[in-house]
């Protein structure tokens, strides 16, 4: 009995993570793995040689691409966490059939293998972006989504369909994740609070490319990657079928107020706003009471994440030669890629990286 006890036990811990080599991947993985699970890591290695930190690798790394993932790959897995997948509008914007096929049909394909294969929890990477353009209401889980670009509509598809695909043995959960920040070992700067802390830190200019006035909610990917381990543990009475916005009210914040924020840290650095005509027609406030009712709640403010980023910096004395580098920046990673042969046009790897791209 005590064996048996055990064995299931051991069953429990193990974890499929997609994109585990991403930003928030990256972060989650070392959560995971420290917290005692054992993680299946499934991604293509886009950013594979990204890490301006060695990050804590897989218990088990599959490099394979979302779109060719086999019952195989999850054997023994008890929840999948689905992260890879075009990960901006921008991205997005890039194919749009590409971002159809490889965020919402590769995802449901691969959600339904996790079914038929019995792992019973299926936590889904969303995005507040899914709000588009909302105004000044906040909005909460029940107000309508109005996704206005590819990426978004890709993520409102995967919704419905996972909500659609929920049963007594499969239990999917979505996280509306909003604009997450901070430090990570695959760091990203084409993220708002980051763009505009290295920007300061390195050249003094906090530049604001809209008028500043959109609301952006925003996330430290700490508190994004504690946030699915939450709902991975959560009972599945309290979260089957339900989306959460992840985030907390107070990173709240219109564009210009985040760079007043970062200005805050870093001293004698200036805030320019680029362009006073141009509005980003994406803007959404959002409520956080569901997630905080079922008992989560964010604590990374946008200073602490801003002071940490800075620390960082520091410490590895990066410069405005490192932050050329391509692989900080999503889009611009993607086409170097490609223009390096390393890439199809379908967004398929063909070659392992073996120079810097
Ligand atoms: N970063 C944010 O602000 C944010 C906010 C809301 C939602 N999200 C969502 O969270 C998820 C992770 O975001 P991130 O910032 O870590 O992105 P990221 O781009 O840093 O990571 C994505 C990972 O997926 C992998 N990947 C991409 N396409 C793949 C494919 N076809 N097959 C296998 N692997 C593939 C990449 O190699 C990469 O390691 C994404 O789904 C994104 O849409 C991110």
């Amino acid at each position: 009995m005590a064996a048996k006890e055990n064995l299931g036990a051991e069953r429990k811990r193990k974890i499929a993570v997609t994109g585990n080599q991403g930003y928030i991947g990256s972060v989650l993985t070392r959560l995971l793995i420290e917290a005692g699970y054992k993680v299946v890591g499934i991604d293509a290695g886009i950013f594979e040689d990204v890490q301006m930190v060695p990050r804590l690798p897989a218990t088990v790394q599959i490099k394979k691409d979302i779109r060719d993932i086999e019952k195989d790959d999850l054997a023994g897995c008890e929840a999948v966490i689905h992260l890879a997948g075009l990960s901006n509008d921008p991205l997005g914007e890039l194919d749009q059939q590409l971002t159809y096929d490889i965020n919402f049909k590769a995802g449901v394909r691969l959600a339904e293998i996790a079914k038929k294969a019995k792992i019973e929890r299926f936590l889904f990477s969303s995005s507040c972006s899914t709000y588009g353009a909302s105004g000044p209401k906040v909005v909460t889980e029940k107000d309508k989504v109005n996704p206005r670009t590819a990426y978004a509509k890709s993520k409102v598809m995967m919704e419905k369909e996972l909500v659609r695909m929920a049963s007594h043995g499969f239990v999917p959960v979505i996280l509306r994740n909003a604009t997450v920040f901070g430090f990570s070992p695959r760091l990203r700067l084409d993220l708002v609070v980051n763009d505009l802390t290295a920007n300061g830190y390195l050249n003094g200019r906090i530049e604001v490319l809209s008028d500043g006035t959109p609301w952006r909610p925003n996330l430290h990917v700490m508190d994004c990657a504690k946030a699915f381990m939450f709902l991975m543990e959560a009972p599945a009475e309290q979260v089957c079928r339900e989306a959460f916005n992840i985030g907390q009210a107070a990173n709240n914040r219109q564009v210009r107020d985040i760079a007043a924020k970062v200005q805050q840290v870093i001293a004698g650095s200036k805030i320019i706003i680029k362009s006073e005509s141009t509005r980003d027609e994406r803007t959404y406030r959002v409520s956080f009471d569901k997630i905080e009712q079922a008992g989560w709640q964010a604590k990374w403010s946008i200073n602490q994440g801003v002071q940490d980023l800075v620390q960082i910096f520091r410490k590895r004395g990066f410069d405005n030669e490192d932050s050329k580098f391509n692989g900080y920046y999503t889009l611009r990673r993607y086409r170097a890629m490609m223009q390096a042969g390393l890439m199809s046009n379908t967004l398929r790897m063909i070659d392992d990286i073996k120079v810097k791209v």
